[in-house]
């Protein structure tokens, strides 16, 4: 039977790229970057719409949106037509992505809301008919913390979709590789078509990632209902992302892409429209290792920095 991956248009791109030893987009974007003196940092107490519209066009590398869907878990979680509202910032988002730019949508497919109004699967379908950006994986966040249940299997993971503006995307996998285990880098050793190179690398992550969520007594807690773990927004910072890029999040809720995007030298734009944004911003900011200097921009100096028109 005929290799059907011989068709395959990324293998064929692949290896092309691999015959003429060419660069990937991370390093080719990696290799003509100025050296990075200082991040900045805006966080607004401000309406989603209103943040995304007052960004310049094509000025973002990457957006991290988990968004209310519509459950009642808090008062900022209610609508009535949540879709009309959802597709208005979904809209936004492509405006304001850069051609190598990504959206990292969080979400649960099994929370459906209550009105049967918002939720992932909506906007993955709203996104798949508009035929715009291209869903490139489905990352299954896995955890082993979490409720019981008696009536259906207690659940243990939530969805984060990876779209991209074009075919264009950043991806870094060097950037989030995991290292092999000395016992499996011998065996592997063993296997003359494994290049010594490729084991010293590490292998991909995959898009199932065991990572716990936060316990109620986390040392990363600010007091954030819905706080999302650092090592979960860093991975995606990380590979997503390159430095002295910018980092958006306009529900921001507990300010952790601020701290991550901080810590791995990238710009960012987070907002919420609580204020409690600005105490957890303080926080999650509070005492932190830069690779790069960070500093924040106060209020007087948004609008924001030509840094962020690309
Ligand atoms: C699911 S939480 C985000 C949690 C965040 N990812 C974290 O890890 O801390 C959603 C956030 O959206 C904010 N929000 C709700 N409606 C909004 C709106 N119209 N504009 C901006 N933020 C909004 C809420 O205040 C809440 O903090």
């Amino acid at each position: 039977m005929k290799n059907r991956s011989h068709a395959n248009r990324g293998h064929i791109g692949m290896n092309a790229l691999r015959k003429r030893q060419g660069l990937h987009s991370s390093e080719l974007l990696g290799a003509h970057l100025p050296p990075l003196e200082e991040t900045l940092h805006v966080v607004r107490v401000v309406d989603c719409l209103e943040l995304l519209k007052s960004l310049p066009t094509a000025s973002v590398q990457l957006v991290i949106c988990d968004p209310p869907y519509n459950i009642n878990l808090a008062v900022w979680d209610t609508f009535d037509d949540y879709l009309a509202w959802a597709t208005s910032w979904l809209d936004e988002c492509e405006r304001v992505l850069a051609p190598t730019g990504n959206l990292a949508l969080f979400g649960g497919l099994q929370y459906q809301g209550e009105a049967g109004s918002g939720d992932l699967l909506e906007l993955l379908m709203h996104l798949r008919r508009q035929k715009r950006m291209l869903l490139v994986n489905l990352i299954i966040w896995h955890y082993a913390n979490g409720m019981g249940a008696h009536r259906f299997f207690a659940n243990r993971h939530e969805e984060i979709a990876w779209f991209a503006k074009s075919k264009r995307y950043f991806f870094d996998l060097d950037a989030v590789r995991i290292p092999f285990d000395e016992a499996t880098k011998k065996t592997y050793a063993r296997d003359k078509r494994l290049r010594p190179e490729s084991l010293e690398k590490g292998k991909n992550p995959t898009n199932v990632w065991a990572m716990g969520r936060l316990n109620g007594n986390s040392a990363e807690r600010v007091g954030h209902p819905t706080q999302k773990p650092a090592e979960v927004i860093r991975r995606l910072v990380r590979a997503l992302s390159y430095p002295g890029s910018t980092v958006v999040d306009f529900f921001a809720g507990s300010g952790v892409t601020l701290r991550v995007a901080m810590e791995e030298g990238r710009h960012s734009v987070s907002g919420d429209a609580s204020p409690t944004v600005l105490d957890y911003a303080a926080t999650q900011t509070k005492n932190l290792v830069c690779k790069v200097p960070a500093r924040v921009l106060g209020e007087a100096e948004v609008p924001l920095h030509p840094v962020f028109a690309n």
